[in-house]
């Protein structure tokens, strides 16, 4: 405790003295005392050894990342054996890891195993949801589990650091991959962050089946202007500590071993060349002990942003502002040698970012077991046990979105009835086995025939007796929707008692570079849906995309929606069990649906304003062609049971600043089917010196109810946490009159009571 408070303490000083400089220091500026970690631990004692033996070279070399191309093969395992290469990235398979993995250990003149990374996102072959969809479960046990399995998966094949969790915060359903993240809430973005961190990194980091995350990326990649991939980012340092921040500190707390740096500028300052943000907050308010990574080539591309003058510049301004491993740009590996004979850089911040890298190796216990069983690698993927999780994790990512009554039938019209005698499935998306995988889904290619459709899902559940018709209809894009195609889909539905339609985005329409303008259905889809509806057949329309969609006519018209996302190798499965009643659907939206996209960005925690829309007059902050409401708010998600709010009690109407508040309610299941409901507490502070959010979310819970069961859900919300940032960087807790609900949504206000924080 003593010396990690001694390390504090020169951290801290290290980053006031850094604070203190506008531009990159010259050697004559750097700054006088080593940033290392101090000597706390044996891995501490054994990495000064280790740096004390390195030339130069062989330090660089270690702040080195590449991915080999087959072109590029010879000349890195060249590079390998002379020590200039510390890590790869994109390396397949526990044969082809261990070939590079022998000589850098058994070649290399200090033996130093290289560190392999890879984009294990969410799986490597068992693929689970994407992240987007994972976290509508609200359930970060389950979800450090599938990162654990997919951690065994990628360590069985040579993979020791994953690219993941993505945890930035975003509000921009253009952006394609608002896909990878938690959606737009920074406390719920923390719970799952480090539900990750826990699951991936495991109990042990070094145990062979283990594996180090990287929060990425740092920060404020999920706020493009305009929703355009890699576009530059600008907002208040409030914006920044209040929504983009919490879930990187949450992996930081959570042990997270590495940080990657973000593509976009940030406030006029690319975030890879981002001193505030790496070394004043991450390295030093929070007193991250990993290393950063940067993002592909985000060291050379300060050159396009404008920031560096060359590749040379580009180098010294990545590692003044902290970035210690330069991902593929060559950057550090071409210049930073020379920088250093120059004394353009302190080889002291070279020591640093080295330090910082053997520590993450020491920490893997890469050193005493760089090898990876081959043998092992088949056994280990694909488990009957993986696959079990995948299912669940899947079944828990759908959310039901409407569920209405059809005609004069008194039930809504899922689930469906296992007796149907002719269904027909219409659409592209219900017969693809890649497109459930999602966007990163790692190698889950390799085992693709895996993959239960929607298609193959039903036809698993129906009796023997029943039909199931199928038309392709439209598909996604323009090019495949023909009249022929569209006329056949109706045809088939026709024929039908009910019709699933599986509509939405094909896999690459999200994730990275997938941005749109126009966040509908693609194609002719609509289309086909009216013309499906029009002609009398009850339609269950099943999502399938990797974002907010803008479906108002669908929302109005289609009697039963179901968001599926991309469930990954589980997808048909999980969306036929909870078609056909066989699981009951809880989960919730992490992001809010749009009616239009005139109204993005658009999310719970917004501002009251001057003049909110109290529906009175004209002059309120509001449009005149749409509501200020969403389609579907964040947290919203139905289920085949109703649950009832009563009893909101609160210990106390008044909580000192230093105390906790008992908030408790009670929900009922009153419906005649088992189900678990995600139960959510908002507050809101009503006066502020900071305005604040009409809501913020700060804690859930998952409640399983059998019918007719009642139970009394108990929250505890320190004072602590009811605090605020200020411009100037600094956490306040101010006393006053604040609001809470204990409630379905951040929409539904059934129970709302209030208290008063005051000083002690
Ligand atoms: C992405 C990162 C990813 C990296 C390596 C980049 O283009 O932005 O998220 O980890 O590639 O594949």
């Amino acid at each position: 405790m003593k010396y990690r408070l001694i390390s504090a303490v020169v951290f801290f000083a290290v980053i006031s003295l850094l604070r203190a400089q506008d531009t990159p220091p010259t050697a004559a500026t750097a700054p006088p005392k080593p940033q290392g970690p101090a000597p706390l631990s044996p891995i501490d004692s054994k990495v000064r050894a280790l740096l004390a033996k390195m030339t130069l070279e062989e330090k660089i070399g270690q702040m080195i990342q590449y991915s080999p191309w087959k072109s590029s093969e010879d000349k890195i395992k060249g590079e390998i054996a002379q020590g200039k290469v510390g890590s790869l990235l994109n390396v397949f398979g526990a044969k082809e890891a261990n070939e590079y993995q022998k000589i850098a250990v058994e070649q290399s003149r200090l033996h130093i195993p290289l560190l392999l990374g890879l984009d294990v996102i969410h799986g490597y072959k068992t693929i689970f949801p994407i992240p987007l969809a994972e976290d509508c479960a609200w359930n970060p046990d389950l979800l450090a589990k599938c990162a654990h399995v997919a951690a065994q998966e990628a360590s069985a094949a040579g993979v020791r650091w994953t690219f993941a969790p993505m945890v930035d915060v975003s509000r921009e359903p253009r952006w394609g991959r608002i896909s990878e993240g938690s959606g737009e809430d920074p406390i719920l973005g923390s719970a799952l962050a480090a539900a990750r961190v826990r699951g991936f990194q495991g109990a042990r980091l070094d145990d062979p089946g283990s594996i180090a995350a990287c929060a990425k990326h740092f920060v404020g990649y999920g706020a493009p202007i305009a929703g355009r991939e890699y576009n530059t980012t600008d907002m208040s340092e409030v914006t920044l500590r209040e929504i983009h921040l919490p879930p990187f500190k949450a992996a930081v707390d959570a042990g997270v071993e590495t940080l990657m740096s973000a593509f976009n500028d940030l406030n006029g300052v690319p975030a890879s060349g981002n001193r505030h943000t790496l070394r004043e907050i991450l390295k030093g308010e929070w007193g991250f002990r990993g290393f950063v990574v940067s993002d592909w080539a985000s060291v050379q591309q300060l050159v396009a942003q404008g920031y560096a003058a060359d590749d040379k510049d580009a180098a010294r301004k990545g590692l003044w502002a902290g970035v210690d491993m330069d991902m593929q740009s060559h950057v550090y590996g071409d210049y930073l040698a020379e920088l250093a004979k120059e004394k353009k850089v302190s080889p002291r911040l070279i020591d640093d970012a080295v330090a910082r890298i053997l520590k993450v190796k020491y920490d893997l216990g890469l050193f005493d077991n760089p090898f990876t069983d081959e043998t092992k690698e088949a056994d280990l993927t694909m488990t009957p046990g993986d696959l079990d999780l995948a299912l669940q994790e899947a079944e828990q990512s759908i959310v039901l979105l409407k569920n209405d009554t059809v005609g004069a039938k008194p039930m809504p019209l899922l689930p469906l009835s296992k007796d149907l005698k002719t269904i027909a499935v219409i659409g592209t998306l219900a017969d693809s086995q890649k497109d459930p995988l999602g966007s990163w889904h790692c190698r889950g290619e390799d085992v693709m025939d895996k993959v239960s459709t929607v298609l193959s899902g039903i036809r698993s559940k129906v009796s023997k007796d029943a039909q199931v018709l199928y038309a392709p209809g439209v598909g996604t894009t323009l090019d495949t929707a023909t009249d022929k195609a569209l006329a056949q889909a109706v045809d088939t539905a026709k024929k039908a008692q009910v019709a699933v339609v599986v509509a939405g985005e094909t896999q690459d329409m999200s994730g990275e570079a997938a941005s749109r303008t126009s966040i509908d259905l693609p194609g002719r889809q609509e289309e086909m849906l009216k013309a499906i509806q029009s002609a009398g057949v009850p339609v269950v329309l099943v999502l399938m995309n990797g974002r907010p969609l803008t479906i108002p006519w669908e929302a109005e018209h289609i009697p039963a929606i179901v968001e599926s996302w991309f469930l990954g190798t589980q997808h048909g499965n999980a969306v036929a069990a909870v078609l056909f009643g066989d699981v009951n659907p809880c989960g919730k939206l992490v992001v809010t649906f749009p009616r239009n996209m005139g109204q993005v960005p658009i999310y719970y925690a917004q501002m009251n304003t001057g003049r909110p829309d109290l529906g009175k007059e004209k002059w309120e902050s509001k449009y005149i062609d749409s509501p200020n409401t969403p389609q579907y708010p964040f947290g919203f998600g139905l289920s085949y049971t109703q649950y009832d709010y009563s009893n909101l009690t609160l210990d106390s109407k008044t909580l000192k600043t230093s105390g906790t508040l008992k908030v408790t309610a009670d929900i009922k299941n009153n419906g005649l089917v088992a189900g678990t409901e995600i139960v959510q507490l908002y507050i809101r502070d009503r006066v502020a010196s900071v305005t604040q959010p009409i809501r913020k979310l700060m804690d859930f819970q998952r409640v399983d109810l059998a019918p007719g069961e009642t139970k009394t859900v108990e929250f505890a919300l320190p004072a602590s946490k009811l605090g605020f940032y200020t411009e100037q960087g600094k956490y306040v807790i101010e006393p006053g009159p604040f609001d809470v609900w204990v409630s379905k949504d951040s929409a539904d206000s059934t129970l709302q009571g209030s208290f008063e924080l005051v000083s002690k």
